[in-house]
C-alpha cells in the first residue's frame, strides 16, 4: 500500500515505538495519524490527533472504529512485557493480562477496523510483535513469547482472511528496540525509527513481514536449525 496519503492509527501512539511511527508515518506524507492512548492527553506529537483507546476495552475499541471511518492502516503497536518464571503463582495473571493486551487486542482492533478498511479500499494492518514470538528467555518471558507466539499466529490466519478484502498484514519482528520497554537490557537495541522506515519501506513493497535487526534475522534462521533456535 502507498503511505502517502495514507490515514494511520496507531495504537499506544503516546510513547516508544508508537511515537516514532506516529512521527515516521507524517515525515512519509500520511493524511492523517490518530495516535491511540489510553491517555490521550500523553500524545503530543504535533500534526498527530490524540485518540483514547485501551486495546483491552471492547466497547472503546468499537466506539473508535464506528467513529474513524477513515482509517486505512492500523498499526497494532500497544503491548506489555511483564518477565518472571512461568512456575511463579502470578504467572497465570501475568499470562492473562499479556495476552488481553499483546494477542487479544490487536484481533479486536483488527476485527473492528477489518470493514472500515475494506471500505476504502483494503489498507493495511500491522502488528509488532517480537523475535520472542519464537523463542523465550529462560525463566523470564514465558508469558510474553506466549502472548506474542499467540499475537504471530493470529495474523497468520488473519493474513490469510483479509486478502480476500485486499488488506495487507505486515508482521513485525524485533529484538530489544531502544523504548521504555527495553530499559535496563544489555545488548544491542535497534533505534525505534529503523523499525518503523523498514515496516513502511515494507507496507509500501507488498511484503507479509519485517525482521528489523541481525538478532532476529539469526533467530529466524535458526528456527529449521539443529537444534532449532527455540531448544537451544
Ligand atoms: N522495546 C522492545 O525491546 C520491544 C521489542 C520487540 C517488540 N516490542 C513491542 O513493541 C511494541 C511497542 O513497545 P515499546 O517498546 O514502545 O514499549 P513501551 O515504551 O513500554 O510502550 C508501550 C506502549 O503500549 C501502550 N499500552 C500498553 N497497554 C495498553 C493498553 N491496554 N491499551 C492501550 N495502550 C497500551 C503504552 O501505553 P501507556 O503509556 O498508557 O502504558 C505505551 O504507549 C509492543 O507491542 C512491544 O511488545 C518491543
Amino acid at each position: 500500500m502507498k503511505v502517502q496519503g495514507s490515514v494511520a492509527l496507531v495504537t499506544g501512539a503516546n510513547r516508544g515505538l508508537g511515537a516514532a511511527f506516529a512521527r515516521g508515518l507524517l515525515a512519509a506524507g500520511a493524511a492523517k495519524v490518530y495516535g491511540a492512548a489510553r491517555d490521550p492527553a500523553a500524545v503530543t506529537t504535533p500534526g498527530v490527533t490524540p485518540v483514547r483507546l485501551d486495546v483491552t476495552k471492547p466497547e472503546q475499541v468499537e466506539a473508535l472504529a464506528r467513529e474513524l471511518a477513515d482509517v486505512t492502516l492500523l498499526i497494532n503497536n500497544a503491548g506489555v512485557a511483564e518477565f518472571g518464571p512461568l512456575l511463579s503463582p502470578n504467572a497465570t495473571e501475568a499470562l492473562r493480562r499479556q495476552f488481553e493486551t499483546n494477542a487479544v487486542g490487536p484481533l479486536r482492533l483488527t476485527q473492528a477496523f477489518a470493514p472500515v478498511l475494506a471500505a476504502n479500499g483494503g489498507g493495511a494492518v500491522v502488528n509488532v510483535l517480537s523475535v520472542l514470538s519464537w523463542l523465550t528467555l529462560a525463566g523470564q518471558s514465558g508469558a510474553y513469547s506466549a502472548s506474542k507466539a499467540a499475537a504471530w499466529a493470529l495474523g497468520n490466519a488473519l493474513r490469510q482472511e483479509l486478502k480476500a478484502q485486499g488488506t495487507q498484514l505486515v508482521a513485525v519482528h524485533a529484538a530489544f528496540i531502544d523504548t521504555d520497554m527495553a530499559r535496563g537490557a544489555p545488548g544491542p537495541k535497534i533505534a525505534p525509527e529503523a523499525v518503523v522506515s523498514q515496516t513502511l519501506a515494507a507496507l509500501e513493497a507488498g511484503q507479509a513481514e519485517v525482521l528489523a535487526d541481525p538478532v532476529t534475522r539469526q533467530v529466524h534462521a535458526g528456527l529449521s536449525a539443529e537444534p532449532a533456535a527455540y531448544l537451544a
